[in-house]
Protein backbone atom coordinates (compact mmCIF):
# COMPACT_ATOMS: atom_id res chain seq x y z
CA UNK A 1 0.00 0.00 0.00
CA UNK A 2 1.30 3.80 -0.86
CA UNK A 3 2.65 5.61 2.32
CA UNK A 4 0.01 6.67 4.75
CA UNK A 5 0.04 9.02 7.60
CA UNK A 6 -1.17 6.49 9.88
CA UNK A 7 0.13 2.74 9.26
CA UNK A 8 -2.36 0.74 7.67
CA UNK A 9 -1.65 -3.27 6.45
CA UNK A 10 -3.55 -5.65 4.85
CA UNK A 11 -4.06 -7.38 7.80
CA UNK A 12 -5.91 -4.50 9.94
CA UNK A 13 -8.05 -3.62 6.75
CA UNK A 14 -9.05 -7.55 7.16
CA UNK A 15 -9.53 -7.35 11.11
CA UNK A 16 -11.79 -4.08 10.50
CA UNK A 17 -14.24 -5.83 7.76
CA UNK A 18 -14.37 -8.53 10.40
CA UNK A 19 -15.53 -6.63 13.38
CA UNK A 20 -17.36 -4.49 11.20
CA UNK A 21 -19.24 -8.04 10.03
CA UNK A 22 -19.99 -9.24 12.98
CA UNK A 23 -21.43 -6.59 15.00
CA UNK A 24 -23.11 -4.62 12.40
CA UNK A 25 -23.89 -7.18 9.55
CA UNK A 26 -22.40 -4.97 7.45
CA UNK A 27 -19.88 -6.65 4.48
CA UNK A 28 -17.39 -4.46 3.04
CA UNK A 29 -15.83 -5.43 -0.34
CA UNK A 30 -12.41 -5.98 -0.96
CA UNK A 31 -11.64 -2.90 -2.71
CA UNK A 32 -13.08 -0.47 0.38
CA UNK A 33 -9.36 -0.14 2.25
CA UNK A 34 -9.25 3.66 0.98
CA UNK A 35 -12.73 4.30 2.25
CA UNK A 36 -12.10 2.45 5.76
CA UNK A 37 -8.39 4.31 5.75
CA UNK A 38 -9.91 7.60 5.37
CA UNK A 39 -13.53 6.89 7.52
CA UNK A 40 -11.09 6.20 10.41
CA UNK A 41 -8.49 8.28 10.19
CA UNK A 42 -10.28 10.63 11.86
CA UNK A 43 -10.73 8.67 14.97
CA UNK A 44 -6.66 7.27 14.74
CA UNK A 45 -5.79 11.35 14.99
CA UNK A 46 -8.22 11.91 17.92
CA UNK A 47 -7.29 9.11 19.80
CA UNK A 48 -3.55 10.29 19.19
CA UNK A 49 -2.66 6.79 17.33
CA UNK A 50 -0.37 6.40 14.79
CA UNK A 51 -0.89 3.01 13.59
CA UNK A 52 -4.29 1.13 12.47
CA UNK A 53 -3.12 -2.27 14.50
CA UNK A 54 -2.75 0.47 18.17
CA UNK A 55 -6.38 1.57 16.46
CA UNK A 56 -7.93 -2.27 16.58
CA UNK A 57 -6.51 -3.17 19.99
CA UNK A 58 -7.80 0.32 21.84
CA UNK A 59 -10.79 -1.21 20.22
CA UNK A 60 -10.84 -3.87 21.81
CA UNK A 61 -10.53 -3.24 25.11
CA UNK A 62 -12.10 -0.16 24.98
CA UNK A 63 -16.15 -0.92 24.75
CA UNK A 64 -17.94 2.30 23.91
CA UNK A 65 -15.68 2.77 20.92
CA UNK A 66 -17.52 0.42 18.71
CA UNK A 67 -19.82 3.30 18.62
CA UNK A 68 -17.27 5.68 16.83
CA UNK A 69 -16.11 2.34 15.07
CA UNK A 70 -19.64 1.83 13.59
CA UNK A 71 -20.57 5.49 12.99
CA UNK A 72 -17.37 5.57 10.95
CA UNK A 73 -18.24 3.15 8.77
CA UNK A 74 -21.86 3.02 7.84
CA UNK A 75 -23.14 4.66 4.46
CA UNK A 76 -25.89 7.32 5.09
CA UNK A 77 -26.42 8.20 1.86
CA UNK A 78 -30.13 9.50 1.22
CA UNK A 79 -32.84 12.08 0.17
CA UNK A 80 -36.36 13.36 0.54
CA UNK A 81 -38.48 11.42 -1.47
CA UNK A 82 -35.85 9.22 -2.47
CA UNK A 83 -37.60 6.63 -4.82
CA UNK A 84 -40.57 8.78 -5.32
CA UNK A 85 -43.13 6.21 -6.80
CA UNK A 86 -43.02 4.58 -3.11
CA UNK A 87 -44.54 7.70 -1.80
CA UNK A 88 -47.24 7.45 -3.77
CA UNK A 89 -47.82 4.19 -3.04
CA UNK A 90 -47.49 4.30 0.74
CA UNK A 91 -50.49 7.69 -0.36
CA UNK A 92 -52.86 5.26 -1.87
CA UNK A 93 -52.65 2.52 0.63
CA UNK A 94 -52.91 5.51 3.79
CA UNK A 95 -55.88 6.50 2.07
CA UNK A 96 -57.48 3.19 1.79
CA UNK A 97 -58.72 3.36 5.21
CA UNK A 98 -59.16 5.86 7.59
CA UNK A 99 -57.81 2.99 10.87
CA UNK A 100 -55.21 3.54 12.92
CA UNK A 101 -51.74 2.72 11.47
CA UNK A 102 -47.94 1.99 12.76
CA UNK A 103 -45.20 2.70 10.07
CA UNK A 104 -41.25 1.26 11.11
CA UNK A 105 -38.57 3.02 9.12
CA UNK A 106 -35.57 1.13 9.76
CA UNK A 107 -32.68 2.18 8.48
CA UNK A 108 -33.67 6.13 8.87
CA UNK A 109 -30.43 7.62 8.51
CA UNK A 110 -29.95 11.29 8.84
CA UNK A 111 -34.09 11.47 8.60
CA UNK A 112 -35.29 12.19 5.22
CA UNK A 113 -36.56 9.36 4.49
CA UNK A 114 -38.74 9.33 7.65
CA UNK A 115 -40.02 12.89 7.15
CA UNK A 116 -40.98 12.30 3.61
CA UNK A 117 -43.11 9.27 4.69
CA UNK A 118 -44.29 11.89 7.77
CA UNK A 119 -45.44 14.43 5.15
CA UNK A 120 -47.21 11.47 3.11
CA UNK A 121 -48.94 10.47 6.26
CA UNK A 122 -50.20 14.01 7.03
CA UNK A 123 -51.33 14.83 3.05
CA UNK A 124 -53.61 11.45 3.17
CA UNK A 125 -55.08 11.94 6.29
CA UNK A 126 -55.42 15.68 5.97
CA UNK A 127 -54.33 16.10 9.22
CA UNK A 128 -51.11 17.11 11.36
CA UNK A 129 -52.38 14.51 14.41
CA UNK A 130 -53.50 11.15 12.39
CA UNK A 131 -54.09 8.20 14.02
CA UNK A 132 -50.64 7.12 12.72
CA UNK A 133 -47.54 5.62 15.02
CA UNK A 134 -43.98 6.14 12.80
CA UNK A 135 -40.78 5.06 13.84
CA UNK A 136 -37.03 5.81 12.73
CA UNK A 137 -34.25 3.46 13.67
CA UNK A 138 -30.95 3.18 12.99
CA UNK A 139 -27.56 1.88 14.29
CA UNK A 140 -25.50 4.92 13.72
CA UNK A 141 -25.93 7.30 16.68
CA UNK A 142 -25.25 10.51 14.84
CA UNK A 143 -27.27 9.88 12.19
CA UNK A 144 -29.88 9.47 14.82
CA UNK A 145 -28.84 13.07 16.50
CA UNK A 146 -29.26 14.71 12.90
CA UNK A 147 -32.87 13.25 12.21
CA UNK A 148 -33.90 13.88 15.78
CA UNK A 149 -32.82 17.55 15.19
CA UNK A 150 -34.41 17.78 11.78
CA UNK A 151 -32.21 20.47 10.55
CA UNK A 152 -31.14 20.59 6.56
CA UNK A 153 -29.28 22.26 4.57
CA UNK A 154 -30.90 24.43 1.50
CA UNK A 155 -29.56 21.60 -0.94
CA UNK A 156 -30.48 18.86 0.69
CA UNK A 157 -34.30 20.45 0.84
CA UNK A 158 -33.74 21.43 -2.40
CA UNK A 159 -35.44 18.62 -3.80
CA UNK A 160 -38.54 19.31 -1.60
CA UNK A 161 -41.12 20.80 -4.29
CA UNK A 162 -42.30 24.05 -3.05
CA UNK A 163 -45.77 23.65 -1.39
CA UNK A 164 -43.69 20.89 0.64
CA UNK A 165 -40.94 23.11 1.75
CA UNK A 166 -43.49 25.60 2.92
CA UNK A 167 -45.82 23.78 4.31
CA UNK A 168 -43.30 21.67 6.57
CA UNK A 169 -40.18 23.65 6.85
CA UNK A 170 -38.62 26.80 8.80
CA UNK A 171 -36.45 28.75 6.59
CA UNK A 172 -33.74 29.72 8.76
CA UNK A 173 -32.58 33.23 9.09
CA UNK A 174 -29.87 35.08 10.55
CA UNK A 175 -27.19 33.10 11.71
CA UNK A 176 -29.44 29.78 10.45
CA UNK A 177 -29.30 30.75 6.63
CA UNK A 178 -28.94 28.45 4.38
CA UNK A 179 -30.83 25.78 6.80
CA UNK A 180 -34.19 24.80 6.76
CA UNK A 181 -35.81 23.15 9.92
CA UNK A 182 -39.09 20.73 10.32
CA UNK A 183 -42.02 22.04 11.56
CA UNK A 184 -42.66 20.75 15.52
CA UNK A 185 -46.35 19.59 14.25
CA UNK A 186 -44.17 17.26 11.73
CA UNK A 187 -41.37 16.39 13.86
CA UNK A 188 -43.95 15.19 16.86
CA UNK A 189 -45.05 12.96 14.69
CA UNK A 190 -41.61 11.07 14.56
CA UNK A 191 -40.25 8.62 17.56
CA UNK A 192 -36.56 7.57 17.02
CA UNK A 193 -34.61 4.94 18.22
CA UNK A 194 -31.14 3.56 18.01
CA UNK A 195 -31.67 0.05 16.46
CA UNK A 196 -29.07 -2.71 15.57
CA UNK A 197 -31.02 -4.96 12.62
CA UNK A 198 -28.93 -7.76 13.37
CA UNK A 199 -29.60 -7.69 16.95
CA UNK A 200 -32.06 -9.44 18.25
CA UNK A 201 -33.85 -7.15 20.18
CA UNK A 202 -36.47 -5.86 18.24
CA UNK A 203 -38.39 -5.20 21.45
CA UNK A 204 -38.80 -1.76 20.79
CA UNK A 205 -40.96 -2.03 17.73
CA UNK A 206 -44.46 -2.99 18.02
CA UNK A 207 -46.26 -6.05 16.09
CA UNK A 208 -48.84 -5.96 13.80
CA UNK A 209 -47.26 -2.99 11.69
CA UNK A 210 -49.04 -1.77 8.97
CA UNK A 211 -46.15 -1.12 6.75
CA UNK A 212 -42.23 -1.52 6.95
CA UNK A 213 -39.59 1.01 4.94
CA UNK A 214 -36.15 -0.71 5.01
CA UNK A 215 -34.54 0.41 2.09
CA UNK A 216 -30.71 0.26 0.81
CA UNK A 217 -29.57 -1.17 4.05
CA UNK A 218 -29.79 -4.67 3.26
CA UNK A 219 -27.40 -4.54 0.17
CA UNK A 220 -24.47 -4.33 2.61
CA UNK A 221 -25.63 -7.94 4.65
CA UNK A 222 -25.15 -11.17 3.29
CA UNK A 223 -27.86 -13.24 1.89
CA UNK A 224 -28.43 -15.52 4.62
CA UNK A 225 -28.68 -12.17 7.10
CA UNK A 226 -30.76 -11.16 4.67
CA UNK A 227 -33.18 -13.88 4.88
CA UNK A 228 -33.25 -13.52 8.18
CA UNK A 229 -34.20 -10.11 8.60
CA UNK A 230 -36.97 -10.64 5.77
CA UNK A 231 -38.43 -13.32 7.89
CA UNK A 232 -38.53 -11.14 11.38
CA UNK A 233 -39.79 -7.96 9.04
CA UNK A 234 -42.20 -10.51 7.65
CA UNK A 235 -43.63 -11.50 11.46
CA UNK A 236 -43.58 -8.12 12.24
CA UNK A 237 -46.03 -7.06 9.63
CA UNK A 238 -49.82 -7.45 10.08
CA UNK A 239 -51.34 -9.30 7.18
CA UNK A 240 -51.63 -6.89 4.01
CA UNK A 241 -49.17 -5.21 5.72
CA UNK A 242 -46.67 -3.52 2.83
CA UNK A 243 -42.93 -3.81 2.81
CA UNK A 244 -40.32 -1.23 0.93
CA UNK A 245 -37.05 -2.25 -0.38
CA UNK A 246 -34.58 -0.65 -1.80
CA UNK A 247 -34.41 -0.33 -5.76
CA UNK A 248 -31.72 -2.99 -5.95
CA UNK A 249 -32.42 -5.04 -3.29
CA UNK A 250 -34.04 -8.78 -3.44
CA UNK A 251 -36.63 -9.92 -1.46
CA UNK A 252 -39.32 -12.35 -3.17
CA UNK A 253 -37.06 -15.35 -3.61
CA UNK A 254 -35.73 -14.90 0.15
CA UNK A 255 -39.53 -14.78 1.96
CA UNK A 256 -42.53 -16.32 0.47
CA UNK A 257 -44.78 -14.39 2.67
CA UNK A 258 -44.31 -11.20 1.14
CA UNK A 259 -45.66 -10.81 -2.13
CA UNK A 260 -44.82 -8.38 -5.16
CA UNK A 261 -47.15 -5.85 -5.27
CA UNK A 262 -45.39 -3.38 -7.17
CA UNK A 263 -41.84 -1.75 -8.31
CA UNK A 264 -39.76 -3.15 -5.11
CA UNK A 265 -43.00 -2.93 -2.40
CA UNK A 266 -44.14 -6.44 -1.01
CA UNK A 267 -47.10 -7.16 1.04
CA UNK A 268 -47.91 -10.30 3.56
CA UNK A 269 -49.72 -12.75 2.36
CA UNK A 270 -52.79 -13.40 4.27
CA UNK A 271 -53.13 -16.33 6.35
CA UNK A 272 -49.32 -16.58 7.32
CA UNK A 273 -47.82 -15.77 10.96
C1 LIG B 1 -27.58 4.13 2.61
S1 LIG B 1 -28.41 4.50 4.12
C2 LIG B 1 -30.11 4.32 3.60
C3 LIG B 1 -31.01 5.36 4.24
C4 LIG B 1 -32.47 5.30 3.82
N1 LIG B 1 -33.08 4.05 4.22
C5 LIG B 1 -32.63 5.50 2.34
O1 LIG B 1 -32.87 4.55 1.61
O2 LIG B 1 -32.50 6.64 1.89
C6 LIG B 1 -28.15 3.01 5.08
C7 LIG B 1 -28.41 3.19 6.57
O3 LIG B 1 -28.42 1.89 7.18
C8 LIG B 1 -27.84 2.01 8.46
N2 LIG B 1 -27.37 0.69 8.92
C9 LIG B 1 -26.30 -0.02 8.49
N3 LIG B 1 -26.19 -1.17 9.16
C10 LIG B 1 -27.23 -1.21 10.03
C11 LIG B 1 -27.66 -2.14 11.01
N4 LIG B 1 -26.99 -3.28 11.24
N5 LIG B 1 -28.78 -1.86 11.72
C12 LIG B 1 -29.47 -0.71 11.50
N6 LIG B 1 -29.09 0.22 10.60
C13 LIG B 1 -27.99 -0.02 9.87
C14 LIG B 1 -26.71 3.03 8.27
O4 LIG B 1 -26.33 3.62 9.49
C15 LIG B 1 -27.34 4.00 7.29
O5 LIG B 1 -27.90 5.11 7.94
Amino acid sequence: MEHREFEFTANDFDKVRAILHQNAGICLGQSKDSMVYSRLSRRLRALNLSRFSDYLAYLEGNHGEMENFINGLTTNLTSFFRESHHFDTLNTYLSLTREPKRIWCAASSTGEEVYSIAMTVVKAYGSFEPPVEIIATDIDSNVLLKANQGIYTDDTASSLTYDDKKRFFHKGTGNNKGFVRVIPELRKLVSFKQLNLINNQWSCIPSNLDVIFCRNVMIYFDKTTQAQLLHRFAQKLKNGGLYFAGHSETVANLNSSLISVGRTVYQKRSGTP
